[in-house]
């Protein structure tokens, strides 16, 4: 844990827990999210929190087992902010009461209006005279504890706001992290601010901090990295190499599918601006020949996870006295989630990782990016002085161009896919548009189609152009392209990649559709 102050998220499982987190963090106050059951007294005196906040979350306080925080949350003489199910949870634990929702339920924008009283945490915060929030609630506070007073109300949520100012303990029944909320920021700069939060949660601050504990982690051991040239493994490569020099060694394994002259500049990136010793494993006839005649995607996804661990695992071999392996773990992979339902969701899609390789090789995990977000390692990479064009790439799934191949992988498609996605993402730079999207790439198409070029026919592929706007990747929407920018771009790919003679463009939002094709 990082000496920071911290502030404690205890999650009773709403959907947007993760979204206080990003809201804090923002203010560069250092926060977890653990989950309620997790949250035991001993846990909470070696956490030592400067705040603590109470998350929404599915349950009723009336269930049989509803979760709770352990009492001595409230003993700790810190800030507490309940919201939604956590206001509930607050006035259940501190005297007040709560009722089922009969014909009260709230879904969506609601307004509230501040009473006479006076708090700190809504100093600026009510623009108007009313302010929009954003509602989520079954059950609500009937009778508030006491000690606290109410601040804001709304027409079905009286207790909207309230607060016991003396000790610093406060309860909303809106969700102040979602957009939703427009003025949500600021309802959680004040909060921080009264728990009195120095700000220092800061991208020079974590590399210092990163870089002391991966020496002491480390000492005086050899430390590998699989590299796939995305955004998190790279920054997690330059970020050890900064603590312990070459005593890491990095391994990318070019499994042929990737696109057009990746693998060249990414060993040249490494090698022209950190001099990282790296093995450059050019794997491809290997990945390429257990592919062929397969065309199920969950088989491709297995051959292709199994061949990366056993390709690594022989590398590796030759570094002499690894003890570590080092992976670009973020911290939405690592954040428990409480499941209500009991049971694992269904399987999508197999990710393709390391994963199996550290219990097999009796390797020790290296993991410097565990505590951050995604925005957060491309502000870290840029704080280590990474090229800005790499830090801004789109995502590259593991699995590379194989599952944008539906059906049967063959040379050929991959040579016209790479062309074609090569053009496609030219088109997208030449316009400006490249930071607006989260991802974009081509598919290409099994199947073939008659087209006229100049007097004579073809009978080529056609392709599909994907590009979608996200926050995480969890959700998406397909991005807005002018006619024209898509006239162009078929064209261009038409005339410029021999092989295809048609295109389309991929408008399925996600869900129901999913990023990738496969
Ligand atoms: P889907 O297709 O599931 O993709 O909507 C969501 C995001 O995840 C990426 N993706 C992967 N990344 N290994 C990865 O490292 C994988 O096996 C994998 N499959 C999908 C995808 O590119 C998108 O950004």
């Amino acid at each position: 844990m990082t000496h920071h102050e911290r502030l404690l998220i205890i999650d009773f499982g709403s959907q947007v827990t993760q979204l206080i987190a990003r809201r804090l963090r923002e203010l560069n106050v250092y926060c977890e999210i653990h989950p309620f059951n997790k949250v035991t007294d001993v846990f909470l005196a070696e956490f030592d929190p400067k705040a603590v906040i109470l998350s929404g979350g599915p349950a009723s306080v009336f269930a049989e087992g509803a979760p709770m925080p352990p009492k001595a949350v409230f003993d700790l003489g810190v800030p507490v902010l309940g919201i939604c199910y956590g206001q509930q949870v607050m006035m259940h634990c501190l005297g007040g009461q709560v009722e089922r929702g009969h014909g009260t339920a709230e879904f969506g924008r609601a307004f509230v209006t501040p009473t006479q009283a006076q708090t700190d945490l809504l100093d600026g915060w009510f623009a108007a005279d009313r302010e929009q929030v954003w509602m989520s609630h079954g059950d609500h506070v009937s009778i508030i504890a006491p000690g606290f007073e109410v601040y804001g109300t709304s027409p079905n949520a009286p207790f909207a706001i309230t607060a016991d100012i003396e000790r610093r303990f406060y309860a909303v029944q809106f969700h102040p992290e979602v957009h939703h909320t427009p003025n949500g920021a600021k309802f959680y700069e004040n909060f921080v601010r009264i728990a009195g939060f120095a700000g220092d949660w800061t991208m020079g601050a974590y590399r210092e901090d990163a870089i002391a504990k991966i020496r002491e982690q480390v000492g005086d051991k050899r430390v590998i990295c699989g590299l796939s040239g995305g955004v998190d493994s790279s920054v997690a490569a330059v970020l050890i190499h900064e603590a312990i020099g070459d005593q890491l060694t990095c391994v990318f394994v070019d499994h042929g599918l990737l696109r057009q002259n990746e693998a060249e500049e990414v060993v040249k990136m490494f090698g022209e601006n950190y001099n990282i010793p790296l093995i450059h494993a050019d794997e491809s006839e290997l990945f390429l020949g257990k592919l062929d005649g397969v065309s199920d995607p969950e088989t491709k996804r297995k051959i292709i996870g199994g061949l990366f661990i056993d390709v690594f695992q022989k590398y590796a071999n030759q570094i002499e006295g690894a003890e570590f392996l080092a992976q670009g773990t973020l911290y939405p992979d690592v954040i428990e989630s409480v499941s209500f339902s009991g049971g694992p969701s269904v399987t999508i899609k197999s990710h393709h990782n390391v994963g199996g390789l550290p219990e097999k090789m009796g390797l020790k995990l290296v993991e410097p990016l565990r505590e951050l977000f995604k925005d957060e390692v491309r502000a870290l990479g840029r704080e280590l002085g990474l090229p800005p064009s790499f830090i801004g790439r789109h995502p590259f799934p593991g699995p590379g161009l194989a599952i944008r191949c539906p059906g049967e992988i063959t040379r050929e498609k991959l040579a016209i896919l790479k062309k074609a996605d090569a053009v496609y993402i030219d088109q997208i730079r030449k316009h400006g548009l490249y930071d607006d999207i989260w991802q974009a790439f081509v598919a290409i198409l099994p199947v073939r189609t008659v087209g006229v070029m100049g007097d004579g026919r073809t009978y080529d592929f056609a392709c599909a152009l994907r590009a979608v706007t996200s926050v995480d990747g969890m959700t998406a929407d397909y991005y807005p392209f002018s006619h024209e920018f898509l006239g162009e771009t078929a064209t261009r790919i038409i005339n410029e990649v021999q092989g295809i003679n048609r295109v389309t463009y991929d408008i399925t939002s996600k869900p129901p559709g999913t990023i990738e094709w496969e």
